[in-house]
Order: C-alpha cells, then sequence, then structure tokens
C-alpha cells in the first residue's frame, strides 16, 4: 500500500513521527513539509489530496497544528475523502463506512503515541460496501454537482 504525508509547519513534528511509526510496513513517501518555517497547511493538503485523486497513491495523510485546515481543504478535491480522527474507533469508522482515503491529525491536539493508534486503525480498515456504498456514490454525485473544473 502506498501512503503519502504532509503537513505544514504546525504538524510536522506529528508528520516525521508518524511516517517512522509505519514506514517498515507501508511504502511511505513524504512531501513536507520538513522544518518549523510557516507554510500555507491548503498547499500542503492539495499536493496530497492531487495525489491520492490521481490514484498515484493509495491513502493520504496530512496533519496541521488541529487537522481542520487540512481537512477542510483535502475535500475541496473532487475524489478525496479526508476524515479528521483523533480517536481510533473514528479511524477504523472512516474506512469502513466512508472510505475515507485521506486521515488529518492535529499536533496540537492529540500525542504521538495515541496518533499512531489512529492511524493503524485507519490503515488496517476496509470500506464495507453495500449500503455504505450508495452513500459514497451520493457524495460523488454532489461533486458532480458542484465541482466544475475549468
Ligand atoms: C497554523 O498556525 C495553523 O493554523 C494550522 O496548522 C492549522 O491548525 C489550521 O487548521
Amino acid at each position: 500500500m502506498r501512503i503519502v504525508f504532509a503537513a505544514d509547519h504546525g504538524g510536522v513534528h506529528l508528520k516525521e513521527y508518524l511516517i517512522n511509526f509505519v514506514k517498515e510496513d507501508y511504502d511511505c513517501k513524504d512531501f513536507g513539509t520538513y522544518t518549523e518555517e510557516s507554510v500555507d497547511y491548503p498547499d500542503m493538503a492539495l499536493l496530497v489530496s492531487e495525489a491520492v485523486a490521481g490514484g498515484e497513491f493509495d491513502l493520504g495523510v496530512l496533519c496541521c497544528g488541529t487537522g481542520i485546515g487540512v481537512s477542510v481543504s483535502a475535500n475541496k478535491v473532487p475524489g478525496v475523502r479526508a476524515a479528521l480522527c483523533h480517536d481510533v474507533f473514528s479511524a477504523r469508522m472512516a474506512r469502513e463506512h466512508n472510505n475515507a482515503n485521506i486521515i488529518t491529525m492535529g499536533q496540537r491536539v492529540i500525542g504521538p503515541g495515541l496518533a499512531g493508534e489512529v492511524l493503524k486503525s485507519f490503515l488496517n480498515a476496509r470500506f464495507s460496501g453495500g449500503r455504505h456504498a450508495r452513500r459514497v456514490n451520493k457524495i460523488q454525485g454532489i461533486e458532480k454537482r458542484y465541482c466544475n473544473p475549468r
């Protein structure tokens, strides 16, 4: 499974921790940022979102201070279902029910130990399909109605 990571300056240390936590088991790519120098979270979210929506990677992980900015930004890209998760149950449900393809977390919200378990829960889960597929298809219907790429 190919996983792409990115963070802004507010999430850079959590991103580093998470890559190190899973890199033995997954094919991981780091799109930055690499320092605490300020960068804008929509720019970092866009890098990962386009790579996941384009099929270059299976799943994405985005970190910022709260996880909110990267989540809101990522969800503007058609084909992305980004889920802000700070607990293990939500992370599993995000895959099983929502077929989320990006998880977002906030370095100022969650400690690294729990964040690692949340990420593992996300990566180990699989989409359940069935009635959930009908609902995810409806999300795609909303995208078709409102997203008009030039
Ligand atoms: C950056 O200071 C901070 O606003 C950002 O990391 C994130 O929390 C935004 O949602």
